[in-house]
């Protein structure tokens, strides 16, 4: 491998050479305490910290960016912090998915605006992870990523509880009234007791573990608990180790190939990881140059067996994943599936990192011949109602209705849904088919997780948990039920959904792949001649921007200026 010499760094352009321009670059530079020989000739690197004051899985970043610091100036680089947005899950509203490439572009434009020569990458919390790998991946300087990890796991009253799953289990209850609104609240004190991120198989884990399968982080980094020490001896070599990939020369092109993406996928199925990774795997391949489709996930689909524990699908949750072995021993077990020879930020293949990692617990990372699912973990549906594909976990729903034709009963969009939903007039029964409109890229705006539509009340008190439910939104990685999910083209674009009526037969079949609306053709042409468009959301601003480039769910939702072909000029230093 070729190493770069101190005149190559990028950095150089800005602080090696002798200008009136640099003269400012330099004493600026002194103006912050740094002597010439403090940075010019070194890497510099770039650490883009997502932490802020309302991100609680970001909580601990102000010590880790100190340590990720650390590992830079000891392997002999200038490390230099630039904050970027934060995107805390819980509080950014209409929907964090709408800011995901707002974050990309500020990553993007960060690196390329500043003198560095590469970056460390730090997030977790959902949006977070996609965000940073898409904006650094168009960039295209050596990057490698530092996940938050999860927090530990949740207790209350000697229950073990999950993020996200054990809300929406709990509120089912109180809902119900078989659960007290103290219990309720004891829930709520104990369920999220640590820094770090969600801790069941939910977004922010599933793409922690994706960006470590597609070799964007150091071995085993993905699993670690935020609170564990070994998460700051992580930061600390990945620090180190970005000073030698700048050296080193070693560019996403070398480690986002469409083996790599394959191997995030068989990860992402093999820990019944959330179907948020269909839109954000897509919208990361894309940014490389892969085109990655829905059709690839459901042809690994049918050939991954689901094999980590973790609810919302299993039982374990990620500190009992990481003391099994973590992902680097799933990936072991896994070994055969994989292309084990994609090359990762480490400099060492796939096969090199995993080789000789050992399961510690089989029943958190279960054998393979004894798999929580042995194959179809998640599904792409097509049909009349969603030509372009739509996903559903099956393994998530009742076995009833993974095959179910029932009468639609619609909800124009969530205000409606709300209002309605606990009626003790509304028509619908345990065979209904609960669809709601307008929640899409542009209809939510923004995809929000509103996919696991709640059970009417008075069906709840009857006992039922589980119903066929059909959206153009997505779900929380920690949902579960019979939710399709992304139906694209969405409802506010004039999608097929647009056209359902309350009381129209709608048709599912897992094996089969189908979701159909028996409608007939005419009378769908009678209906889309009478539709008419929303309004439009957003008269100015960046949801206007948003309004006018965002792609469908199919297509991972980025901005087509952001997939467009063609390069981006380094900028001018005079
Ligand atoms: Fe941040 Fe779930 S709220 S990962």
């Amino acid at each position: 491998m070729n190493r770069l010499t101190p005149e190559q760094l990028r950095s150089h352009r800005w602080f090696g050479r002798e200008a009136m321009r640099t003269f400012n670059h330099r004493s600026r530079m002194a103006q912050l305490g740094f002597a010439r020989e403090d940075y010019a000739g070194k890497p510099v690197i770039g650490v883009l910290n997502t932490w802020s004051d309302i991100n609680p899985c970001h909580s601990h970043f102000k010590e880790r960016v100190e340590e990720v610091k650390r590992g830079v100036w000891l392997a002999g680089g200038f490390p230099l912090e630039l904050p970027a947005m934060s995107i805390a899950e819980p509080f950014v509203k209409p929907s964090p998915l709408l800011y995901r490439n707002l974050l990309a572009m500020e990553v993007e434009e960060l690196l390329r605006s500043h003198p560095v020569d590469g970056a460390v990458l730090m997030g977790g919390c959902d949006k977070t992870t996609p965000g940073l790998i898409m904006g650094a991946t168009s960039m295209g300087l050596p990057f490698a990523f530092m996940p938050a990890g999860p927090m530990l796991r949740g207790s209350f009253n000697g229950k073990t509880l999950g993020s996200g799953s054990d809300m929406f289990k709990h509120w089912a209850e109180v809902r119900a009234g078989t659960l007290s609104m103290e219990e309720w609240e004891g829930v709520l004190s104990g369920i999220a007791r640590s820094p770090g991120h969600c801790m069941t198989m939910g977004t922010a884990s599933t793409m922690t573990s994706a960006a470590e399968a597609l070799g964007l982080t150091l071995p085993g980094a993905a699993s670690i608990p935020a609170p564990d020490s070994r998460h700051a001896q992580m930061a600390v070599a990945t620090g180190r180790r970005i000073v030698e990939m700048v050296w080193d020369d070693l560019r996403p092109p070398q480690i986002l190939t469409a083996d790599a993406f394959d191997n995030a996928v068989t990860a992402v199925l093999a820990l019944g990881g959330s179907t948020n990774a269909l839109v954000h795997l897509i919208a990361m391949a894309r940014r490389a140059g892969v085109m990655l489709d829905l059709a690839r996930f459901d042809a690994i689909a049918r050939d991954t067996p689901l094999i980590a524990n973790l609810r919302p699908a299993g039982q374990y949750l990620m500190e009992d994943f990481f003391y099994a072995g973590g992902l680097p021993a799933m990936l072991a077990r896994l070994n055969g599936k994989l292309v084990l020879d994609a090359l990762t930020i480490n400099g060492k293949t796939l096969g090199e990192n995993i080789a000789g990692a050992q399961v510690f617990d089989d029943d958190v990372i279960l054998p393979l011949n004894r798999p929580l699912v042995a194959e179809g973990s998640l599904a792409v549906l097509r049909g009349n109602l969603a030509p372009d594909g739509a996903v559903i976990k099956p393994a998530a729903a009742e076995a009833r209705l993974r095959k179910h034709t029932g009468p639609a009963v619609v909800f124009e969009h969530y205000a409606e849904l709300q209002d309605r939903i606990d009626d003790p007039d509304l028509d619908v029964t345990p065979d209904s088919v609960l669809v709601l409109k307008n929640a899409g890229p542009l209809g939510g705006p923004g995809m929000p997780e509103w996919g696991q539509l709640p059970i009417p009340k008075k069906l709840l008190q009857q006992g039922v948990r589980d119903m066929l439910r059909i959206s153009d939104c997505r779900m929380s990685g920690t949902s579960f039920g019979a939710c399709v999910l992304h139906v694209s083209p969405e409802a506010f674009v004039g999608g097929p959904l647009a056209l359902v009526h309350t009381g129209d037969l709608i048709e599912m079949d897992v094996s089969q792949r189908k979701l159909h609306l028996h409608v007939s053709d005419e009378e769908l042409a009678r209906r889309r001649a009478s539709w008419q468009a929303p309004k439009p959301r957003y008269q100015r601003g960046f949801g206007a921007l948003y309004a006018a480039h965002v792609l469908q769910a199919h297509e991972g939702c980025d901005f087509d200026v952001l997939v467009r072909p063609g390069d981006t000029p380094e900028p001018d230093i005079y």
